[in-house]
C-alpha cells in the first residue's frame, strides 16, 4: 500500500504565502519523486489558486470539511461537489477540532463521508479520544464506536481513509508511544473488519503532533500507512521531510 502523507493546513495561509508554499513543495515533488502520497488541505479560499499552483505536479488538494447535502439553502457550507469542481480528490471529515468546535456527531460525519462519496472524493474520517478517555482506559473503545457509527457501510479503499489522532496529542507536541500507536491501528484493522470491503487495504493514518523529528519513528509503528500532519505541514521543509519519512 502506497502511503499518504496529508497536510491539513486548518485556519492558515493567505493567498502569498498558500501559494508559495504549494509551490515550493510542487518544486520538490518535480525534482524528487517520492515513493508516497502527497495531499495539502488549504482553507476553503485557497483551493482554486493552489489548485492552479499544484496543476502539473502530483501532489492532490483536499478540503477540510463538506456538507452532507449536496446542494441548498445551508448558508457558510460547503458541498462535496463543490469540492471536486474545485479541484479536490479528497475531504477531511470528522476532525476533533469540528466535533468539538462545531458539534458534529458521528451521524453527521457519516451523512457528510456519504456525500463525499457520491461526489468522488476520498474521505479521511478522524477518530480518537481524549485524554480523560485514554486515562480511563477507553481509548479502544471510543475509537470502535466511532468508526462503526460513522462509517458508512461497503466503502472500499479508494473511498476512505482513517486518520487515528488521540486528541490530547493535536498541537500539543505529545504523543503516544509506537506500542500505543500500533496497539489502536491493529484495533482500526480489526474494526474496519466488519465495516469496509477491503479492511487489508484502506489506509489508517497517525495524525497528531507529527514532527520531523518524529516521523521517522511514527511511520514505521505497525499499520501505520502514512500521516495527518496540523502546524508541521505550513512549513515546506518540514512537511518534506516528514514525506520522505513516509516514503
Ligand atoms: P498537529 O495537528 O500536527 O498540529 O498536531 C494534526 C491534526 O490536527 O490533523
Amino acid at each position: 500500500m502506497r502511503k499518504l502523507a496529508a497536510g491539513n493546513w486548518k485556519m492558515n495561509g493567505l493567498k502569498a504565502d498558500g501559494i508559495a508554499l504549494a509551490k515550493d513543495l510542487a518544486a520538490r515533488a518535480a525534482r524528487d519523486a517520492l515513493g508516497c502520497e502527497l495531499l495539502v488541505c488549504p482553507p476553503a479560499t485557497l483551493l482554486a489558486p493552489i489548485a492552479e499552483a499544484l496543476a502539473s505536479s502530483s501532489i492532490a488538494l483536499g478540503g477540510q470539511n463538506c456538507h452532507g447535502e449536496p446542494k441548498g439553502a445551508h448558508t457558510g457550507e460547503i458541498s462535496a461537489t463543490m469540492l471536486k469542481d474545485a479541484g479536490c480528490a479528497y475531504v477531511i471529515l470528522g476532525h476533533s477540532e469540528r466535533r468539538a468546535e462545531q458539534g458534529e456527531s458521528d451521524a453527521v460525519v457519516c451523512a457528510k463521508i456519504e456525500a463525499a462519496r457520491g461526489a468522488g472524493l476520498s474521505a479521511i474520517l478522524c477518530v480518537g479520544e481524549t485524554l480523560a478517555q485514554r486515562d480511563a482506559g477507553q481509548a479502544l473503545d471510543v475509537v470502535a464506536r466511532q468508526l462503526e457509527a460513522s462509517l458508512p457501510k461497503g466503502l472500499d479503499p479508494s473511498e476512505i481513509a482513517v486518520a487515528y489522532e488521540p486528541v490530547w496529542a493535536i498541537g500539543t507536541g505529545r504523543t503516544p508511544t509506537p506500542l500505543q500507536i500500533a496497539e489502536v491501528h491493529a484495533h482500526i484493522r480489526t474494526c474496519l473488519g466488519g465495516l469496509v470491503r477491503d479492511p487489508g487495504n484502506t489506509r489508517i493514518l497517525y495524525g497528531g503532533s507529527v514532527k520531523p523529528d518524529n516521523a521517522q519513528a511514527l511511520m514505521s509503528v505497525a499499520n501505520v500507512d502514512g500521516a495527518l500532519v496540523g502546524g508541521a505541514s505550513l512549513v515546506a521543509a518540514d512537511f518534506w521531510a516528514i514525506a520522505k519519512a513516509c516514503a
